[in-house]
């Protein structure tokens, strides 16, 4: 048996796309965060953000965040802003291996532009206005971020060559 792995990192760094090939690569169940939020509450992120506000889905989000994190052999991708609330880092710290996947905030602001993932943080940013957010975001989140067991600068780096710096 195996801890978990997570993969840390803001919106729109490939979190559940690197996640899936690991979990596959590696013959590991995968998990999403935001869909077993979204399974244990019945509710979908953008309607708990809307009805109950966002320190209800930290809240949420923090207690399913213990119980996901105590089944072994599986590949989790986290919300990105899973680290920075509550004590959760430290949750993450001791019962996963972590893995920040960095990204530059310019591309971070491409990928969530083409993204269709809707994300409440972002709605209705313009491209300008949400490089702005990320850059002011990053500098606060990446305290917690930084504190992963790997820290991985994706930009350009390709799956295989993740999971060989990784795991052989
Ligand atoms: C959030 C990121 C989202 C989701 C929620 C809040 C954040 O997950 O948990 O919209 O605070 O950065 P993704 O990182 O999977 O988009």
């Amino acid at each position: 048996m195996e801890l978990p792995i997570t993969l840390i990192g803001f919106m729109g760094c490939g979190k559940s796309t690197i996640g899936k090939q690991i979990a596959r690569e590696k013959g590991m169940n995968f998990t999403d965060l935001d869909d077993y939020i979204q399974e244990s509450s019945g509710e979908s992120i953008s309607n708990i953000f809307k009805h109950k506000g966002e320190k209800e889905f930290r809240n949420i989000e923090s207690q399913c965040l213990r119980e996901v994190l105590l089944i072994p052999d599986q590949v989790v991708a986290l919300g990105g802003g899973t680290p920075c609330f509550l004590n959760n880092m430290e949750i993450i710290r001791t019962l996963s291996t972590s893995i920040y996947l960095q990204i530059s905030p310019e591309g971070l602001t491409r990928r969530l532009i083409r993204s269709h993932n809707p994300r409440p943080l972002i709605r209705g940013k313009s491209k300008e206005e949400l490089l702005e957010f990320i850059n002011l975001e990053l500098q606060k989140r990446e305290e917690f971020y930084l504190q992963a067991d790997y820290i991985i600068q994706s930009d350009q780096i390709q799956v295989d060559e993740l999971l060989r710096l990784l795991f052989f």
